[in-house]
């Protein structure tokens, strides 16, 4: 197996009357790192769909390995050693590591000798840098572990170019270090070449060779990582200064608390404990950051909060009325959240910008009473409004939001969240996926929110972004609060309290 060069020329890509990709051109030597960078809705997705064939471009074409390649469909990029790791993961949850590897393999026998496989899988794993368990359902892994099988999965497929859309969005720092040191690896031992799309310089800085930058379907620029800084990539990307927004806090909590919960108990799930949680109080015009390493309870926290699970004990309440979050109270109590992975959990993928937009609202008038017919007027008013304040980037607000790229996605739901009056505002890992820009932006309303008066929980894996917003800090450990910082607290002394050496 050896790592494969690949050459984008003068590609253009249009959706209907919209230019996603404007004559672009794009060199990736064989052997290395090429991170992809652009703000949200630049075309980094586009572009590499097209290399993968899930797009076709109206001109330009692809040269793979030093020949002209004709890539109309995945299975010719696959043909080609082309392969792509996605954000979201493609394994089958509930099948092993063994079994989704066979599987995915164009040539799986239909009768599969498992014995036969098993020595072929056992001698793939001894040429491999790293190891996962085989035999457990995907499923049970951590974030970081599946990411690793998706990784495995291509190279057993024998991709040499691998593409990995934002692979660290939702892993922990100590996992993105782990994943990315070993694609490193791999790299440099020739087995393959990575495009990478990120959003974080960092890792641009410590595991890509070369760049390239994207803005608004233009390519503008790029080079060897080594002679650009942060600021000259991010002046690359929004095409000026970036002055980020001051976000300041005004004015002092609440003394009565408006979100309160008490004694809050789940089952646990995969050999994870439940939660336990003896109290979380929030106060209006207070932001309680809730600091934790991935899959410590945060997942089921916001899932009883948002009435997607069952709590087996425990109280909700708010402004000190019983809650247990259902549709109606949530509307009556003005309770909103944002939940993880809003594409998935936060709206209908196949709807338009519009509808998604009103879900919350569109069998209501405006004073809360319920209504029969659908205002269409109103819903395509609020909807401009919507994609106007939050510069959410849309051919137009009929496409179906699964059209709109990650970031602008994120923004979407958070405009729908954010609209109108906001008691209480529930919300987790905000920035995933973000732009520099579009981070500042929304750290920013979610801030505003709080000084407007709202009681805000925000759950956040980024520590940074936890004592960059909190009035308060708890720190979830194993489905239990374990401690609480005040605000501005020491990152060292809150991550011991994190993994459970404080
Ligand atoms: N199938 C589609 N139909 C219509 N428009 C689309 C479609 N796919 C992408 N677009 C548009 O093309 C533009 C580029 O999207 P793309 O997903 O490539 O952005 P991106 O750079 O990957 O952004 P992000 O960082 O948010 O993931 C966006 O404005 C998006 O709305
Ligand atoms: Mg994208």
């Amino acid at each position: 197996m050896k790592a494969i060069g690949v050459e984008a020329v003068n590609v253009t890509k249009r959706f209907g009357a919209f230019t996603a990709l404007d004559d672009v051109s794009l060199k990736v030597r064989p052997g290395t790192v090429h991170a992809l960078l652009g703000e949200n809705g630049a075309g980094k997705s586009t572009l590499v769909k097209c290399l993968l064939g899930y797009n076709l471009a109206e001109v330009g074409s692809f040269i793979v390995d030093g020949r002209e390649a004709h890539i109309t469909q995945p299975q010719d990029a696959g043909r080609l050693g082309i392969g792509m790791v996605y954000q979201h993961f493609t394994l089958v949850p509930s099948m092993t590591v063994a079994e989704n590897l066979v599987m995915a393999r164009p040539d799986v026998p239909r009768v599969i000798n498992w014995s036969v496989e098993r020595a072929r899988l056992a001698t793939f794993m001894a040429g491999m840098p790293f190891k996962i368990p085989l035999d457990v359902p995907v499923d049970s892994l951590a974030a970081g572990e599946r990411q690793k099988a998706e990784i495995l999965k291509q190279l057993y497929l024998e991709r040499r170019l691998l593409v990995l859309d934002e692979p660290t969005s939702t892993l922990t720092p100590q996992e993105s270090q782990e994943v990315l040191g070993l694609v490193r690896s791999l790299v440099q031992a020739g087995t393959i070449t990575v495009i990478i799309i990120t959003h974080k310089l960092k890792e641009v800085a410590a595991f890509a060779d070369d760049v390239s930058v994207l803005r608004r379907g233009k390519m503008v620029g790029g080079g060897a990582v080594a002679a650009l800084s942060a600021t000259d990539l991010t002046t690359l990307m929004i095409g000026e200064k970036h002055a980020p927004a001051i976000i300041e806090r005004l004015g002092a909590p609440g003394a009565t608390p408006r979100l309160a919960v008490h004694n809050l108990a789940t089952l646990g799930d995969h050999g994870r404990p439940g939660l336990n949680i003896d109290a979380i109080v929030v106060h209006p015009r207070e932001i309680v950051g809730i600091a934790g390493v991935s899959g410590n309870g945060q997942t089921a926290l916001l899932e009883v909060l948002g009435g997607q699970r069952f709590a087996t004990s425990g109280t909700i309440a708010i402004a000190d009325k019983p809650y247990h979050a259902r549709r109606d109270e949530a509307f009556a109590l003005k309770v909103r959240v944002l939940p993880e992975e809003p594409l998935r959990n936060g709206c209908v993928p196949s709807m338009s910008v519009e509808d998604n937009a009103s879900l919350r609202r569109f069998d209501r008038n405006d004073d809360g009473s319920p209504r029969r017919w659908l205002d269409r007027k109103r819903m395509s008013a609020r909807a401009k409004t919507m994609i106007a304040a939050y510069g959410i980037r849309t051919p137009s607000k009929d496409v179906p939001i699964a059209a709109l790229s990650g970031g602008n996605v994120q923004r979407a739901i958070l405009a729908r969240e954010l609209d109108g009056a906001v008691d209480v505002f529930i919300v987790a890992n905000p920035c995933f996926g973000l732009d520099v820009k579009a981070v500042a932006d929304i750290r920013a309303r979610i801030v505003a929110a709080r000084n407007g008066g709202a009681a805000v929980l925000l759950i956040s894996e980024d520590l940074d972004e936890i004592r960059e917003l909190s009035d308060r800090i708890l720190v979830m450990r194993d489905g239990a609060i374990v401690f609480e910082a005040p605000a501005g607290a020491d990152a060292q002394m809150i991550g011991s309290h994190m993994v459970g050496h404080g």
